[in-house]
């Protein structure tokens, strides 16, 4: 282990995190949307299923390396977009991208960032996804895209699942309000009279509700990077997905919008056989341990992505805590991959999970 952080797991971190944290940002960042049902699924959906290890391999060299669209990983970890880093540590995006680019990992930078997606792009050279949200103002995304592509962002990641953002009581109760004056620098400036208004609420009213599969070929002539919708969870929405040249990344926004949807471990199988290796596919939501990881891949993902775990890592330890966080998935993975007689990423298939 290279950083000297006492945490031996990412719960361990969870819970540390909550008491540095401000009220806001523990509101914003633990909390789902209503009941949570959707939120507790995701780890709980981990935690059901049962692996089929194979023993008597030898294991001795175990190779966790991938890609993902053509990117090596060091192993195949990436982080979520997450809106706000800055409400944890004063180096916000940057350090998360640093340390995503240390370990081999990629960072997916939010729009709602605190830091300007150049800043970011220079932390993480080549290793920088851009998440876009579309404005009901297509010039300012237009002008987001292709700042993104002049940074060198390897893909843009479009969330399809937020229209609207959820309603997540806990910041009902607390909301969100950055330092007055703060410039989101891939927001802009607030329009006159939405002083006062907290900053998920004012963030809502630039998304484009009418956003449909019709607009993706205006995304798609805006630029030459891969596309990736994140915020699927159906067969046929993975289907046109495809059929629109895009990839796929199973999410249900880690339970922060539809209480009570699927979640991205259950839908994956159906997605899986809908896409039919025309493209890759991502998944996220609740991943806390190695054996996640290796469960999520077993099952046909490509590559898993954290939000919250890496965001207490920064609040813990800035770039070196959310170095830490990606380490122990790493350690994690490693034996856990050792432990089934798997040597290399792609010896992992749907015959490690029980029942087969
Ligand atoms: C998010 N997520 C998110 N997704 C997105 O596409 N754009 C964004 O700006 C954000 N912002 C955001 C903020 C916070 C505080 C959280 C916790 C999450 C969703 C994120 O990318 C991911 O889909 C889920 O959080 C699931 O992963 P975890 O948190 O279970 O690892
Ligand atoms: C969130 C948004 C910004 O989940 O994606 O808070």
């Amino acid at each position: 282990m290279t950083t000297d952080l006492p945490y031996l797991n990412l719960r361990e971190m969870e819970v540390a995190a909550a008491s540095v944290l401000s009220p806001a940002a523990l509101a914003y960042y633990v909390g789902g949307a209503n009941d949570e049902v959707t939120l507790r699924a995701n780890r709980e959906g981990y935690a059901a299923l049962r692996l089929r290890p194979r023993m008597l391999v030898d294991v001795t060299a175990i190779d966790l390396r991938t890609t993902v669209l053509g990117l090596p990983l060091d192993f195949p970890v990436g982080i979520a977009p997450c809106a706000l880093h800055g409400l944890v540590h004063p180096d916000a995006e940057v350090a998360t991208a640093r340390a995503a680019a240390s370990v081999g990992s990629v960072m997916t930078l939010s729009t709602m960032s605190h830091r300007p997606l150049e800043d970011v792009a220079q932390a993480a050279p080549e290793r920088l996804w851009f998440q876009l949200y579309l404005y009901h103002d297509r010039e300012v995304s237009r002008a987001l895209i292709q700042r993104a592509q002049a940074s060198g962002a390897r893909a843009l990641v479009l969330t399809v699942d937020a229209p609207y953002l959820g309603r997540r009581e806990a910041i009902l109760r607390t909301p969100v309000h950055i330092a007055p004056g703060t410039v989101l620098p891939n927001v802009g400036p607030r329009t006159p009279g939405s002083e006062g208004v907290d900053d998920l609420s004012y963030f809502n009213t630039l998304l484009d509700k009418g956003l449909s599969w019709a607009d993706l070929a205006w995304l798609r002539a805006q630029t030459t990077l891969p596309i990736v919708l994140k915020g699927l969870l159906t067969a046929e929405d993975a289907a046109l997905a495809v059929e629109h040249g895009c990839h796929v990344w199973v999410s249900n926004h880690g339970g922060r919008q539809l209480d009570t949807a699927v979640t991205a471990l259950e839908a994956l199988p159906e997605i899986v056989d809908a896409v039919a290796g025309r493209a890759e596919i991502y998944l996220d939501g609740g991943v806390t341990r190695g054996t996640d990881v290796l469960k999520s891949l077993a099952l046909g993902a490509k590559a898993v992505f954290i939000a919250r775990p890496a965001l207490y890592g920064l609040a813990l330890g800035g770039e070196a805590g959310v170095r830490h966080t990606l380490e122990l998935l790493r350690g994690e993975l490693r034996l856990a991959m050792a432990l089934c007689g798997k040597v290399q990423i792609s010896d992992l298939g749907p015959d490690l999970i029980f029942p087969h």
